[in-house]
């Protein structure tokens, strides 16, 4: 009999779009789904979820915008109800390390009845090259209110192949994956990895988190946005996660992949080419 697909929820996601690519390489139907896709689903709006989710088994849920922000413990809380009531038997969350709200959002599903996993990672090193950091090495310089601490950054690659177990294997069942690199960086030290494979200079400044809010405010981003930002420069990124975990390895049998194996990729995906042309120019 044919299954019934997996939900993704994040279509277009870092994540999502992964975790649906390596579902479907594998012959899993799926359902990928988020604002732009028929059936939609938006965070924002309940009303879309039930219809996204009826029919599935399963699903790879990435919350928008973050799980830090006050929102998320409701939202997760009502997504859990009505999931369980149209159906769903197992639910794979992405999570963050080091915030209280996702703290809480993986205690909702823990809670809910239904089969679970987490995945709780740390910064995604895709951050550099798929999302607010690109800019920043595309113009040479990056300026972010982030000092000595050190983190141990994620290859999304492997976030996803941690969530396609998750999702299809059985004996992982109601397990959490944290999952990290397998070295802990500064935002300097990436930049310095990042600019010598380049081979063309990328700069890492520091700036005072009130400078740097006030500069995203002139950019017109919107509050929330700024409120996330100041939350995850601060409270998130004092120290707390600086440990390199081994979720990757308790999931998968592999290690984690290396930041500088993460970079390699990332060069031949061309995404960095103008920044590495202007040395030619
Ligand atoms: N970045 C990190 O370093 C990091 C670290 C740990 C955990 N996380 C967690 O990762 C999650 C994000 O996952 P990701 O990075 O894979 O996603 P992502 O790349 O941020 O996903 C972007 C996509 O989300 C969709 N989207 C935006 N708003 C939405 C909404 N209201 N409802 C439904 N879809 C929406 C958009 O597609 P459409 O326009 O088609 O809707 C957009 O293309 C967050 O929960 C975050 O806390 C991130």
């Amino acid at each position: 009999m044919k299954q019934p697909p997996i939900l993704v929820i994040g279509k277009n996601g870092k994540t999502g779009t992964r975790v649906n690519q390596r579902l479907q390489a594998l012959g899993y139907a799926t359902r990928p789904v988020s604002r732009s896709t028929t059936p939609s689903f938006d965070w924002e709006n309940s009303a879309t979820w039930r219809s996204a989710i009826e029919g599935t088994r399963a699903a790879y849920v990435s919350y928008q915008p973050d799980l830090a922000v006050p929102n998320a413990e409701p939202a997760v809380k009502e997504f859990v109800r009505v999931a369980a009531d149209a159906g769903l038997e197992h639910i794979v969350l992405l999570s963050g390390r080091g915030e209280e709200g996702a703290r809480r959002a993986e205690e909702v599903l823990k809670n809910s009845g239904l089969s679970w996993n987490i995945v709780r990672a740390s910064w995604f090193a895709q951050n550099f090259s798929e999302s607010f950091m690109l800019e920043g090495i595309l113009a040479g310089e990056l300026v972010l209110p982030a000092g000595d601490i050190v983190e141990p950054f994620i290859d999304v690659d492997d976030i996803a192949d941690v969530a396609v177990a998750a999702l299809t294997e059985p004996g992982h069942r109601n397990k959490l994956f944290e999952v990290t690199g397998p070295r802990a960086l500064t935002f300097a030290q990436c930049i310095n990895e990042i600019s010598e494979a380049i081979g063309h200079p990328v700069k890492y400044t520091r700036i005072p988190v009130d400078a740097y809010i006030n500069v995203l405010n002139e950019q017109g981003v919107p509050k929330d946005l700024q409120w996330l930002l100041r939350e995850l420069f601060t409270v998130v990124f004092d120290g707390r996660n600086c440990n390199v975990m081994s979720g990757v390895e308790e999931a998968l049998g592999r290690p984690a992949t290396d930041f500088k194996t993460y970079i390699q990729k990332t060069i031949e995906s061309g995404v960095w080419n103008p920044v590495m042309q202007k040395e030619i120019v």
